[in-house]
């Protein structure tokens, strides 16, 4: 783009509408697969490269256009100072907006820099917030710990009862907060009620899509307010990158933009490439974890090492009706199990694995495995966890892209090393 040309951005009725847009190319009518490799993309006019440069400057020309952005208050739309926005970011943002069916989103260096910049920008002086006892821990210290510290008030609900979540809004309820599949238990928030309820109450609804990501479920298209992702997982898809997105209305995500100016938190233009590249394969890597995750779940379901297994694309699935229909079949590559003998023989298992990698985080192309009660629920005690469900041997596991018999025969070959000793 040259910045000289200011036409695109003197469009005030354009930028309203969506964006900000480096060239346009949204392909919002086209399919998933081609919108992941098209969309947003900039092709260098001056080189003709193929594939956006990586703008790994911090600062731009001022000009006369420039000069009138800032006078204007349009400075979203305009390339003054990379934390504000820069190319590589208008790029993913633009790719992004396209797979979300948003009109505007914004890349941030992580999922809590999103998360903290969106709650904070939501809520006023003595607000209050409905959120989930199931949340993630990062999310949870921040509505726990420090929003509670200046006065915001924050009820912790059970995300399946709606009664309980109608129950605990008040006439200063402004945010109701929840991820869509919970972890590590994929508990999944009846998002078409939670949306009749913020719209009863005036409030905001925030999705944190994490687990599902865009390919399965595109909360907008629900009525949900913002969409929430942290890209570090099935985004970036390659465990090589910490970044968050939030998508939603123009007009809600630049009201989110200056709370990201104030906490800092804008992604490296690195980053921005990393998750660009990415996200071309997004649908390729999802329908295959959705895919391997729904085999693997009805393995581990006949297996006698299995207790349980926790997975919502089983009929067994307290609520696998809603999100069947909801989401058309795609389920996520995320599973949940319970081994027998306990969280000794859990840490038994993933050291007789081969190919699921012990680590935490999850969304990668190669299986990761880690255990809640040493991980993200480590800071409980045993009753605590008892009471929300995390019992004894319980797995995470984070199904990666690896062809399906290997991995079942992973598992097999590492059931019999520990129960049988072969
Ligand atoms: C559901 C969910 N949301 C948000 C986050 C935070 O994202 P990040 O680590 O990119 O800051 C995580 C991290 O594990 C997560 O699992």
């Amino acid at each position: 783009m040259d910045i000289k040309d200011d036409t695109w951005f003197k469009d005030l009725k354009r930028k309203r509408v969506s964006g900000p847009e480096i060239n346009g190319n949204s392909y919002r009518n086209y399919g998933e697969s081609t919108k992941c490799v098209h969309a947003g993309q900039y092709d260098d006019p001056n080189t003709n490269a193929i594939g956006t440069p990586i703008f790994q400057n911090s600062t731009f020309y001022l000009n006369d256009s420039v000069y009138k952005a800032i006078e204007e208050g349009s400075t979203r739309d305009s390339f003054i100072y990379s934390r504000y926005g820069n190319p590589s970011q208008w790029a993913v943002q633009e790719k992004i907006s396209s797979i979300e069916n948003a009109e505007s989103s914004i890349v941030f260096s992580s999922g809590m820099a999103a998360i903290s910049s969106t709650i904070l920008a939501l809520i006023e002086k003595g607000a209050h917030i409905v959120t989930s006892r199931d949340l993630y821990g990062g999310t949870y210290n921040l509505l726990y710990e420090d929003l509670q510290k200046y006065g915001i008030s924050v009820s912790f609900v059970d995300m399946t009862n709606i009664k309980e979540i109608e129950e605990s809004i008040n006439p200063k309820t402004k945010l109701l907060y929840f991820e869509s599949l919970s972890n590590p238990l994929l508990k999944f928030a009846p998002i078409p009620s939670l949306v009749k309820l913020a719209k009863e109450n005036g409030c905001r609804l925030v999705i944190d899509n994490t687990f599902l990501t865009p390919y399965n479920l595109k909360v907008l298209d629900l009525g949900v307010d913002i969409v929430i992702n942290s890209a570090t997982k099935y985004l970036g898809g390659h465990s090589d990158l910490i970044a968050g997105t939030i998508s939603g209305s123009r007009k809600l995500i630049d009201q989110i933009w200056p709370q990201m100016l104030k906490n800092g938190g804008s992604l490296d233009p690195h980053a921005c490439f990393l998750l660009e590249r990415s996200l071309k394969t997004l649908s390729l890597r999802m329908r295959t974890h959705n895919d391997n995750a729904l085999e693997l779940a009805h393995f581990f379901q006949n297996r006698e090492e299995i207790k349980k297994v926790y997975y919502p694309g089983m009929d067994s699935h307290p609520q696998y009706d809603l999100i069947n229909h909801l989401t058309d079949g795609k389920f996520s590559g995320m599973i949940s199990f319970e081994i027998i003998g306990g969280d000794k023989m859990a840490l038994r298992l993933l050291k007789e694995l081969k190919l699921a990698k012990e680590a935490t985080s999850l969304g990668g192309v190669e299986s990761l495995i880690s255990l809640p009660f040493n991980t993200s629920q480590a800071s409980l005690t045993k009753n605590q966890k008892k009471s929300i469900g995390i019992n004894e041997g319980l797995i995470r596991l984070s199904v990666g892209i690896e062809d399906i018999e290997d991995l079942k025969y992973d598992f097999e070959q590492a059931f019999n090393k520990i129960f049988n000793n072969n």
